[in-house]
């Protein structure tokens, strides 16, 4: 499956070849089977999919796989059986031969808010922290990039790639089964890092930002996509105990602090492109994750207060230079 990145960055003059050498054993550790229990379960879904002759994708306009192959109403529902035991499809939407994973994110709203004001991504090497089951990096690769890296630690998402990737047979773009912390320090190897839906996880938000730095060459983008308070000063939430029922969420700056955050960091040209409170339509229950979603998660009063009377989940994408 990462046999081509190894490849890749192995060559003496690549900037990532001091990944190269830790890389395998990351690999094996982020998907141990000692570590997921449900592993073997996921693997031979994805080995139970048929055999299918590829005939078109678009990573353009949408992550699409099609074939002309014509398919019964029984190997239909066989292949949606089989993508079901990787339940929970939280980022997409995919057309996988003419099924259609409504996933609980329309990651595709996301992607379109940003794609017209990042620096172009032809030719650039790319990563992408934190990157579900790899999504966006699809539409990366859909622009042009040269090499896209994702990272996620969740292993039932990078399974989720992977069964993307034994379609698209893709030897650009690799998501890995790691955190944050796990990539070496200071590469300086990327030309655009991408950071969406993470800071507010990280218990450090300051040291998340100069990790992301750390990974950028002079001259790289970072794009920043988080949760923010819509005040002007610069204050920050710091959760009580849960927001929106997630127990992971540690800081939501507003954005003026969150650019004096990326201004210490000596970031330049910081430039807010979006801000937008995430819709009930936006991310919600389907077939595909049907776990609570966000309507859940807000006062069924005000939907613009979370259940627990916190202001409702907003978000800023924010560029900045290094
Ligand atoms: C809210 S999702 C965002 C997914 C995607 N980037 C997007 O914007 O749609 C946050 C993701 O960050 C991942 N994550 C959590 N801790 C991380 C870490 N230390 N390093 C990298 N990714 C992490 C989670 O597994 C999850 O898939």
């Amino acid at each position: 499956m990462y046999k081509d990145l190894l490849n890749i960055i192995s060559d003496s003059e690549h900037p990532l070849r001091s990944w190269a050498k830790i890389l395998p054993e990351q690999i094996e550790s982020g998907l141990s089977p000692n570590r997921y229990g449900k592993l073997e379960q996921w693997q031979s879904a994805i080995d139970n999919l048929p055999k299918l002759a590829v005939t078109g994708i678009d990573l353009v306009d949408q992550v699409k796989i099609s074939s002309t192959q014509s398919l019964s109403t029984e190997s239909r529902e066989a292949i949606k059986h089989q993508l079901k035991q990787l339940h929970p499809w939280r980022k997409g939407p995919f057309d996988f031969f003419g099924t259609h994973i409504d996933t609980e994110w329309r990651s595709d709203w996301k992607w379109n808010r940003l794609k017209d004001h990042i620096q172009p991504l032809k030719g650039k090497t790319v990563l992408d922290v934190g990157c579900g089951n790899g999504y966006h990096c699809w539409r990366m690769a859909g622009l042009g990039a040269e090499l896209v890296i994702g990272i996620d630690p969740t292993a039932v998402f990078v399974m989720q790639y992977q069964l993307m990737q034994k379609y698209i047979q893709s030897n650009n773009v690799f998501v890995l089964p790691l955190g944050i912390d796990d990539v070496p320090q200071n590469l300086q190897a990327f030309d655009t890092v991408f950071s969406m839906g993470v800071l507010y996880h990280r218990r450090s938000p300051i040291d998340h930002i100069a990790q992301l730095r750390n990974c950028l060459k002079a001259g790289g983008e970072l794009v920043l996509e988080t949760l923010i308070i819509d005040t002007d000063s610069d204050e920050v939430l710091f959760p009580k105990d849960r927001y929106a029922q997630m127990n992971n969420v540690w800081f939501i700056p507003t954005i003026a602090l969150l650019i004096k955050w990326l201004e210490r960091l000596k970031f330049k040209n910081i430039r807010v492109v979006d801000v937008n409170q995430t819709s009930i339509d936006e991310q919600r229950t389907t077939e595909w994750m049907t776990f609570n979603s966000l309507v859940d998660f807000l006062d069924p009063e005000n939907h613009n207060l979370t259940i627990e009377s916190y202001p409702a989940p907003k978000r800023v994408t924010i560029l900045a230079s290094k």
